[in-house]
């Protein structure tokens, strides 16, 4: 039985948000979300289990972790380890092929290709919706990369689900660098702090499931149109959410809202781009593949961009050995 595994899990993006878990769930979401996943922005991760070693140890990059994103990556190994018939401690060796540093770095694609090479490499289940719900334990947007294309994860649902496969509705998703350097506060803690203090996350847990629904039949139909409505909806209201959280969380900056007014601009003049933002300063501007070179051009003119990555939708999760 191989104690082995590499595995590579593609970064994905929330065209309707989760933000928020159901309490005492075991990281069950709140509220529905659906995402693309992302050609490029990947994580490759190797894990072998050795019942020579004394502790689990975590590299990414050159760079031996310790502190809490070794626990991290501890709690999903001992998730394994409690399934498995030969726990032993592990060595596990990741890299991104995006640049670390830049405020990118993305749990999706690292625990997603975790789960998937820890499952394997132990000889538990590692089918998609294994892995989706071993990674959704640990960061409910990776859930949604064990999945290519289009995919889901429903409120309180264990494991997300495929919608549309990468190759059903060409799109371009710009990415679009707004300021250097990693996140002030991260998602799991932003998002605690917003259900205990802000008198709006009620209101955004009642209405996500409408902009779900929303979001989801666009994608169905293909509109593009009716889908960058419900997106830009979504990311608003989550971060009006966090904004009325105390003390409150400004994820955006001068630049992002810049990003902002440039795409709603070029709707203005016919053109199809749609914003969203995650837990950072990033723009994510959705459009055409037709497109996307203008809109590229148009984002990098604006003042204070620092550059503009082009991806595509990109495959599930997969084995590379
Ligand atoms: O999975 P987490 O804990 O990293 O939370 C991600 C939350 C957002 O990126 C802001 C939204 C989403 O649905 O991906």
């Amino acid at each position: 039985m191989p104690n082995s595994a590499i595995a590579r899990a593609c970064a994905n993006i929330a065209f309707i948000k989760y933000w928020g878990k159901q309490p005492a769930s075991d990281n069950r979401a709140a509220v529905p979300s659906l995402s693309l996943t992302l050609a490029g922005l990947s994580t490759e991760t190797e894990v072998e289990f050795d019942s020579n070693l004394s502790a689990d140890q975590l590299v990414l990059g050159r760079t031996a972790l310790e502190g809490r994103p070794l626990e991290r990556v501890k709690a999903l190994l001992d998730r394994v380890r409690a399934q498995s018939p030969n726990p032993a401690f592990a060595r596990v060796q990741s890299r991104n092929d995006f640049p670390t540093g830049a405020g990118l770095a993305s749990s999706a694609s690292g625990f997603c290709a975790l789960a998937l090479a820890a499952s394997s490499a132990a000889g538990i289940a590692s089918d998609a919706a294994s892995v989706s719900a071993l990674a959704r334990k640990s960061s409910a947007s990776a859930a949604r990369s064990a999945f290519g294309g289009f995919s889901v994860l429903r409120a309180g649902a264990d494991a997300a689900e495929p919608l549309l496969d990468e190759n059903a509705w060409p799109l371009a998703l710009l990415v679009t660098l707004t300021a250097k350097g990693p996140k002030a506060v991260g998602s799991t803690e932003g998002m605690l702090h917003t259900e205990r203090t802000s008198p709006y996350y009620a209101t955004w847990v009642t209405h996500a499931p409408k902009l779900f629904e929303q979001g989801y039949k666009a994608v169905l139909e293909r509109d593009l149109e009716r889908l960058g409505a419900a997106m830009e909806q979504s990311t608003l209201m989550m971060h009006a959410s966090m904004l009325a959280a105390a003390p409150h969380l400004l994820y955006m900056n001068p630049v992002s809202v810049r990003v902002i007014e440039t795409v709603t601009a070029l709707r203005k003049q016919g053109t199809h781009a749609y914003f969203t933002l995650d837990a950072g300063p990033h723009v994510k501007v959705l459009t055409t593949p037709e497109l996307a070179a203008s809109v590229r051009a148009a984002l990098l003119d604006v003042e204070g961009v620092q550059s503009v990555i082009e991806t595509k939708a990109g495959p599930g999760a997969t084995l590379v050995r």
